[in-house]
């Protein structure tokens, strides 16, 4: 089994990295071939959308995207949230799943393309997790698991870390823990 890791935080120093490598250590444990991606790496390789496709299938990103992207069996998404939703960079690495990897023929959901089974999604906030949930009806998650279902991946399994900027070492701690038997039971 392969997965494409996507890390979407410049910052490597946060608790979002650590969240990222302790489910990075998880899948491997379990066996997966992992495929490493931190977008901020790439972030003057990485196009915006253009509906020009000449421009986007001649692109090198999109191409190298689009071939890792078709080589994975799982994907795991970690990220900070911003403004209820994604960071802009993860966005846009979101908008080029593009005509490669469904396709489109009636009815609420396109056809897949690619092999993708499972989406893991763990992400932090400083908010807490019932506000979140109840209040603002989690638009990120709402989001994201639409656009999962509507190109055929059924699984998404999502993680929270809340309150992250108060979190005391002890609760870092239980939260890596955490992480790792939601990743080993998912898998
Ligand atoms: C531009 C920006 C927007 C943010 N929006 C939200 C938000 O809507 N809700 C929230 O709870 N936290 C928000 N945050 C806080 C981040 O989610 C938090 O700082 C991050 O998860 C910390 O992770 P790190 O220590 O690994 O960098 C925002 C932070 C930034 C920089």
């Amino acid at each position: 089994m392969k997965l494409y890791a996507i890390f979407a935080n410049d910052n490597i120093a946060g608790t979002t990295h650590k969240i990222f490598k302790k489910a990075i250590q998880a899948f491997e444990d379990k066996g997966y071939q992992i495929d490493e991606l931190n977008l901020y790496d790439k972030e003057k390789d990485i196009p915006f959308f253009h509906h020009d496709r000449e421009y986007m299938e001649s692109h090198p990103f999109y191409l190298e995207n689009q071939k890792r992207f078709l080589d994975a069996d799982a994907l795991l998404l970690v990220f900070p949230l911003y403004w209820y939703s994604v960071p802009a960079i993860l966005k846009a690495w979101l908008d080029m799943i593009n005509a490669w990897a469904y396709k489109y023929e009636a009815g609420m959901y396109a056809r897949p393309l690619h092999k993708i089974k499972k989406v893991f999604i763990i992400y932090a906030c400083m908010q807490e997790k019932q506000h979140l949930e109840e209040k603002s009806q989690n638009p990120v998650a709402q989001q994201l698991s639409q656009t999962f279902k509507f190109i055929g991946i059924s699984k998404i399994h999502t993680y929270v870390v809340d309150r992250v900027t108060k979190l005391n070492p002890d609760e870092i701690t239980k939260h890596l823990e955490e992480i790792n038997e939601f990743c080993c039971s998912c898998a």
